[in-house]
């Protein structure tokens, strides 16, 4: 699908927590200045499909999707609002059979074989990894690239500058996702200059050492 090209072609995807929906076009800006024109907005939080539709309408260059994809209800509300493609933070039969007989892109998290084996047996080959940090880091991953070698990860959880590299190395990891570059904290007290800040920094480890 598309929309997998999109991430291998950025790289980075922050996961965000807004919770005043007045940060979600300020949030999206911010992203876009800096050139980085993709955003996975949590359902940890009720606005979370709003603001999906509100950077939608402003904004329709962004890729925008859903994360912490808990129920069907929010895959519907987010699909309703504009979103691109759902990432749920666990292997979630429901919702992954629902999206897949919908043709709703889906990035289901999981951080053991016998989920892969399932995902590949559903026809999906693009996977979130996570917690990735402690579920055996860029270790993991490599030994999973031998008898999956069409499975690919979207590392997430507890990535930081020190590990982004490490991972985005390896043949089997399309994109990163993480939240170190958009803490909560920077988005609840409008803080969009530290969230610049820390996004180009990340891309210039990235443009500097993987292009
Ligand atoms: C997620 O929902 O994907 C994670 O909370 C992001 O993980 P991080 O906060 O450790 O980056």
């Amino acid at each position: 699908m598309e929309i997998y090209k999109k991430f291998e072609e950025l790289r980075l995807v922050p996961v965000v927590v807004i919770e005043n929906i007045d940060n979600a076009i300020p949030l999206a800006k911010t992203l876009l200045d800096v050139n980085l024109p993709i955003i996975e907005i949590t359902f940890r939080t009720d606005v979370a499909a709003r603001c999906i539709s509100l950077i939608k309408k402003n904004f329709p260059e962004m890729v925008i999707g859903a994360g912490t994809v808990l129920k069907i209800e929010q895959v519907k509300a987010a699909m309703n609002a504009g979103s691109m493609f759902i990432v749920t933070p666990g292997f979630n039969p429901t919702i992954i059979n629902y999206c897949v007989e919908n043709r709703i892109p889906i990035i289901p998290g999981l951080n053991i074989p016998t989920f892969i084996e399932w995902g590949l047996e559903k026809g999906l080959t693009h996977f979130k990894f996570y917690p990735a940090d402690i579920s055996g880091g860029t270790k993991m991953l490599k030994i999973l690239s031998g008898p999956y070698p069409k499975a690919k990860f979207m590392p997430t959880g507890g990535i930081n500058n020190e590990s982004l590299l490490k991972y985005l190395k390896l043949k089997n990891v399309f994109a990163c996702g993480g939240s170190w570059i958009v803490k909560k904290e920077l988005i609840s007290t409008k803080n969009f200059d530290e969230i610049k800040h820390r996004v180009n920094k990340a891309l210039s480890l990235i443009k500097s050492n993987l292009s």
